[in-house]
């Protein structure tokens, strides 16, 4: 059993609000009252990408509760947005993650990440880019990826 990181409690009540369209969590074996997810998504960013083909979306989903699944991502930025692995340094499109309970789920350089691919326009660094992520148990969740230098790769501290 994991314990809950002081940070996590804290954002907490933050995630109300995209919680409170969910009709809750049901018939998980666990039989605990955690059932429900707490999602809280953090270190979103976006490479600024060198075509207007193709971009790329990272961050890290941090889940104080039950597990959740990422199911789909939409944005204004492309109508054609996929979840993909890597695996062996080669991608491969992903129908969905799981977001474990009590853990995380990340997307980094070299890994897990987003795809935008026939973008509506190029974005540049320091711009914003806002995109939509579905999950099945919380709903939709927005985040707002950052545009970083296209060499942007962040150490982040698991
Ligand atoms: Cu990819």
């Amino acid at each position: 059993m994991r314990r809950l990181t002081a940070a996590s409690v804290v954002v907490t009540s933050a995630l109300t609000l995209a919680l409170a369209g969910c009709g809750g969590s049901d018939d998980d074996a666990s039989g605990s009252t955690t059932d429900k997810p707490d999602l809280k998504v953090t270190g979103a960013y976006m490479p600024a990408p060198s075509m207007a083909t193709m971009a790329a979306g990272f961050f890290t989903v941090t889940n104080s509760g039950g597990a959740d699944t990422l199911t789909s991502v939409t944005s204004d930025l492309s109508g054609d947005v996929t979840l993909h692995s890597t695996k062996g340094g080669a991608m491969e499109e992903e129908k969905s993650f799981t977001v474990p309970a009590d853990g995380t789920l990340d997307f980094a350089s070299g890994g897990n990440h987003i795809m935008f691919e026939m973008l509506t326009h190029k974005p540049k660094q320091g711009e914003k880019v806002s995109v939509e992520l579905h999950f099945a148990k919380s709903g939709t969740i927005e985040v707002s990826l950052p545009v970083k230098s296209a060499t942007y790769n962040p150490k982040t501290g698991h």
